[in-house]
């Protein structure tokens, strides 16, 4: 047997740890300087994995398994250039991030987090007629960009839970979607008739910035915008813009386009629910996750 060494950037669910000490493994731990002569490495999202940390980690290396859905912080012609394998974690994370893109629509839709704020600030003096009026979900139109595991999964919620009417734009019809309802409109068209719109893509090079000052004024004044997929896909000065403008109703953000940085007119904003890159943060998740990054790695090294 080969001693192989695992590199892991970060503290992961022990139950991930567990599988790959199994395999007799030698495990090691701390950030990518310290990553040279390893075999496999087990990184998140905030790890840029380049040409020259490949480089850096040496010829041995055999896998990069992104804990995470996304792959846009691995160049991955670059590993597919030295012949390294690169994983992610997808599947395991759907229900989590299908329902808090659920949370953050409803959150702006019925204002939860301004009336926190509000009763918070001692502005609350009793019932009133006009306090925080927000708007229902029964019967609106829910535009899904990207029908994917996530997005077809939110649509599932959205449909059968509050009502709602789906229309989705991919690159391609979705058979499955036509099943579930789901109406396949141009990217154009579905901007101008949701009433919520939500991003469910990966950042490529396609869809940087897919969502820009020209999509957001396509958009219905009383439209919400909900993005869990990757902050570069939207125009986040734009989005800021629209929101301070009314030209859209408001938006639930969880991904930013320059992590951890955030355009600071967006903190500003009544009509914008943020949270911190947490859409996948739930504890079953991150246990899943772990658990696949692990199996990965042990499909590739073996034993
Ligand atoms: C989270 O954003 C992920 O890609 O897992």
């Amino acid at each position: 047997m080969k001693n192989y060494t695992v590199f892991i950037t970060s503290n992961i669910p022990q139950e991930g740890i567990n599988l790959l000490q199994r395999q007799g493994y030698i495990l090691k731990f701390g950030s990518l300087k310290k990553a040279k002569g390893a075999h496999a490495l087990l990184c998140l999202l905030t790890d840029t994995i380049d040409a020259k940390v490949m480089d850096f980690v040496g010829p041995q290396l055999k896998i990069i398994s992104n804990m995470a859905a996304g792959l846009d912080n691995i160049e991955v012609h670059e590993a597919v250039k030295r012949g390294i394998t690169f994983a992610n974690t997808p599947g395991v994370l759907t229900e989590a991030v299908a329902e808090h893109t659920v949370a953050l629509l409803l959150a702006v839709s019925r204002r939860v987090v301004e009336g926190d704020r509000f009763v918070r600030a001692k502005k609350y003096k009793g019932w009133q007629v006009d306090l925080l009026l927000g708007q229902e979900l029964q019967g609106k139109v829910l535009g899904i960009v990207g029908y994917g595991r996530i997005g077809s999964r939110v649509a599932a919620i959205l449909e059968k839970g509050f009502g709602m009417r789906v229309v989705y734009h991919d690159e391609h019809r979705n058979e499955i979607a036509e099943k579930n309802n789901a109406k396949y409109v141009s990217f154009r068209d579905l901007l101008r008739i949701s009433d919520a719109v939500s991003l469910h893509v990966p950042l490529l090079a396609g869809t940087l910035h897919l969502v820009g000052e020209k999509e957001l004024r396509m958009m219905k004044k009383t439209a919400y915008f909900i993005n869990t997929s990757r902050g570069a896909v939207v125009d986040e000065k734009a989005l800021a813009k629209a929101l301070e403008e009314n030209t859209i109703a408001g938006a639930g953000i969880d991904v930013f386009e320059h992590e951890p940085k955030i355009e600071p007119s967006l903190l500003k904003l009544q009509n914008a629910v943020l949270t911190p890159h947490i859409a996948s943060a739930s504890h079953e998740a991150r246990v899943a996750m772990a658990e696949l990054a692990a199996k990965n790695i042990i499909r590739v090294l073996g034993a």
